[in-house]
């Protein structure tokens, strides 16, 4: 698949099926997060690859538990078990903080989606998982990662195979400032 169709057609997707990706789909999506850039190279960004059922449903009632009130709503909304939707291959990107650690894991969460999309499977990019790794509840799951002292949560993404898709957002142009 072409990049722009990639770009085009990717979308949020909020129900996954349980089929387990393949062995070569997970480590084309491995590569496609190691071939994004990293800030002076520093490549100082860990790509946690979970595919243990328990660890992906420990991680998202940890966070459900913590939730408020608004966002516990939108997920009821979703009719959603999971903060991953069902999937059965979440990546946890996580990273030593430094002043570039979010970018570099937008940057490699993107270029899964986008190689998701490229070989037919569908994405969520998980944000609402942070506090399961946050250093201000004693009960995070850092260790569980082997996340050390330094290290923390960046950003998540939940990738397999769509049980049904929704379209993409709307492009806004009001996002767009021309100087010429
Ligand atoms: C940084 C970031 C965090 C996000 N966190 C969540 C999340 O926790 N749960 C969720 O369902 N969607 C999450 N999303 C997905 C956005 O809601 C979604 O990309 C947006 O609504 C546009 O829809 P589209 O991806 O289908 O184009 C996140 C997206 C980004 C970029």
């Amino acid at each position: 698949m072409k990049t722009l169709t990639a770009i085009k057609q990717r979308s949020s997707c909020r129900n996954f099926s349980t089929k387990q990706i393949t062995e070569q789909e997970l480590e084309q999506l491995i590569n496609a997060a190691l071939a994004a850039p990293t800030a002076r190279n520093l490549q100082d960004l860990k790509i946690n690859v979970i595919q243990d059922n328990q660890l992906i449903q420990d991680i998202s009632d940890e966070s459900f538990r913590l939730m408020d009130e608004e966002i516990l709503e939108r997920m009821k909304s979703r009719n959603a078990q999971s903060l991953f939707y069902g999937a059965p291959t979440v990546f946890i990107l996580s990273s030593p903080y430094t002043s570039f650690s979010n970018q570099n894991a937008g940057l490699a969460t993107q270029n899964i989606a986008l190689a998701a999309e490229a070989i037919g499977l569908s994405s969520c990019i998980i944000g609402l998982v942070a506090p399961a790794f946050a250093e201000d509840n004693p009960q995070n799951l850092k260790n569980r990662l082997s996340m050390t002292d330094d290290e923390r949560f960046c950003l998540a993404i939940a990738v397999g195979y769509a049980n049904s898709e929704k379209e993409p957002h709307q492009l806004n142009q009001n996002q767009i400032r021309i100087f010429d």
